[in-house]
């Protein structure tokens, strides 16, 4: 381990340098940068041992996620719930939610909301409707039938769009950080709630950073004030850009994704024609977060 968030804990202070330089320099030197350094094999996910933990918890320092590999356990819901109580993530947003909302196929549910769909998902974290005083920090994936064709995911860690915002403009990080960006829009009525708002990319009590952000529009208002356009631009691109720490690979039948709600795309896919075949992904998401230093 690390143990970068006690050992660097003013690595998001914008008015201070110190902790930041020394973190980034270590965070990108041990950022993996492909597919396989990501994965943790797992005997059986709804009853991890001791060493599979530890390796969980090491690679979600340096990357924010891990795949892991179900091994013998059930490709269900409930294995997916199971393995988020070991790693100490329990608060999902399920009660409130559509009960079918977190199994991802084509369903055409939520009149057709695009997870739902074959569609091409662009760059998002989940669930930014919430507000940032309660957002979803962990974003977990099981895969039980992969597409036909595509279907896969890129990711990016939230923390390394942080260092690269960081570098690029740290004004446009500091506005993001600090005002209240964007509010959640009802699509059916147009209807803005303000208490349901917030920044963009904040830290929690634990020192951890928290980020929402979305290309999608259409539930969402952003703030018109000259600032926020600006420091939203500079975000859209460098997220558009695809640094070299993007990674990109497709979920098979038995892998999963650990995350602490990083950046992600899904890739347009080609579905069965049979409804039993189609692709379907299970998905948690928690209001706590993956903490390595649990
Ligand atoms: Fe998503």
């Amino acid at each position: 381990m690390k143990h970068w968030n006690t050992r660097y804990p003013k690595r998001y202070d914008l008015d201070s340098d110190g902790d930041y330089l020394k973190w980034r320099d270590e965070k990108l030197a041990a950022y993996p940068r492909n597919i396989s350094e990501l994965v943790v094999e797992l005997g059986d996910m709804t009853a991890i041992t001791n060493t599979e933990k530890a390796k969980i918890f090491e690679t979600v320092e340096l990357a924010n996620m891990c795949i892991f590999s179900a091994g013998s356990a059930e490709l269900s819901m409930n294995s997916l719930l199971d393995l988020g109580k070991q790693l100490g993530v329990a608060d999902t947003d399920k009660s409130s939610r559509h009960s079918k909302s977190d199994e991802l196929t084509d369903s055409g549910i939520l009149n057709r909301a695009i997870p739902f769909t074959t569609r091409h998902v662009r760059w998002h974290t989940d669930a930014t409707y919430y507000g940032s005083d309660k957002t979803i920090q962990a974003l977990f994936l099981l895969c039980k039938r992969p597409a036909v064709e595509g279907g896969s995911n890129k990711v990016l860690d939230n923390e390394i769009l942080y260092i690269l915002l960081r570098d690029k403009d740290p004004e446009a990080l500091k506005v993001l950080m600090n005002k209240d960006c964007f509010k959640y829009k009802n699509p059916n009525t147009g209807e803005i709630s303000e208490q349901l708002g917030g920044k963009v990319f904040w830290t929690n009590m634990d020192g951890h950073l928290c980020h929402r952000f979305s290309f999608r529009k259409m539930d969402m208002a952003w703030s018109e004030d000259n600032d926020v356009i600006a420091a939203r631009d500079v975000l859209e691109s460098l997220i558009l850009d695809e640094s070299e720490y993007v990674i990109e690979g497709r979920l098979e039948s038995g892998l999963g994704l650990i995350s602490n709600n990083v950046q992600h795309t899904r890739e347009k896919l080609v579905d069965s024609d049979d409804a039993a075949k189609k692709r379907l992904l299970f998905r948690a998401r928690f209001y706590d977060r993956v903490n390595p230093q649990a």
